[in-house]
């Protein structure tokens, strides 16, 4: 971020189930900010859910309107956003981060997010079936330079959801105190 400027908007990355929709909506109440979930309204705009999106139109299809619905959404300001957890990975991603942006990556590890996906249900298309653990690893690994780009990095592994959203409350305070 520019220095000189306090944080406008946050940005949760992380893979899935790193806790990016339930801490992005508990910190926008404590910020009162809105918060908006990338898949949320990928959803609301295509009327089918992301798994449907998936297997009927492809993955590239989905990545199409994952990248509008962020170049959309990142444009706001007072606003917590969740992205999907293959956002980041995805060219010219970062680019789309405009200044005044506190982006925060919530770190898991891949045994946590298998656990707590599949007590979620089948909801994740690349998350289903087989050795679930080495193709989140695998997957992780892949990604782990993207998500590395943002700012903050807190671990979701071991704190809980209020926690996790307190620490990113004082990172942004102690940001606007400093100005
Ligand atoms: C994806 C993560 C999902 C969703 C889609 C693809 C990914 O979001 O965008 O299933 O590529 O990791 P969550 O991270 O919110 O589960």
């Amino acid at each position: 971020m520019v220095p000189g400027e306090a944080p406008r908007r946050v940005l949760l990355v992380g893979f899935m189930a790193s806790g990016k929709t339930s801490v992005g909506r508990e910190l926008a109440g404590l910020l009162g900010w809105k918060f908006h979930d990338f898949d949320a309204v990928i959803e609301e705009r295509a009327g089918v859910t992301v798994s449907e999106i998936f297997h009927r139109d492809g993955e590239a299809h989905f990545r199409k309107l994952e990248s509008d619905v962020g170049r959309a959404l990142l444009r706001e300001e007072h606003v917590v956003l969740a992205t999907g957890g293959g956002w980041p990975a995805q060219p010219g991603s970062w680019g789309a981060v405009p200044e005044g942006t506190l982006s925060v990556w919530l770190r898991v590890s891949p045994g946590v997010a298998v656990r707590r996906t599949s007590s979620e249900g089948p909801i994740r298309p690349l998350l289903v079936g087989g050795d679930l653990e080495r193709r989140a690893a695998e997957l992780m690994a892949r990604r782990e330079a993207s998500y590395r780009q943002a700012r903050v990095v807190l671990d979701s592994d071991e704190d809980d959801v209020p926690t996790l959203a307190m620490r990113i409350m004082t990172i942004i305070r102690g940001e606007a105190r400093d100005r």
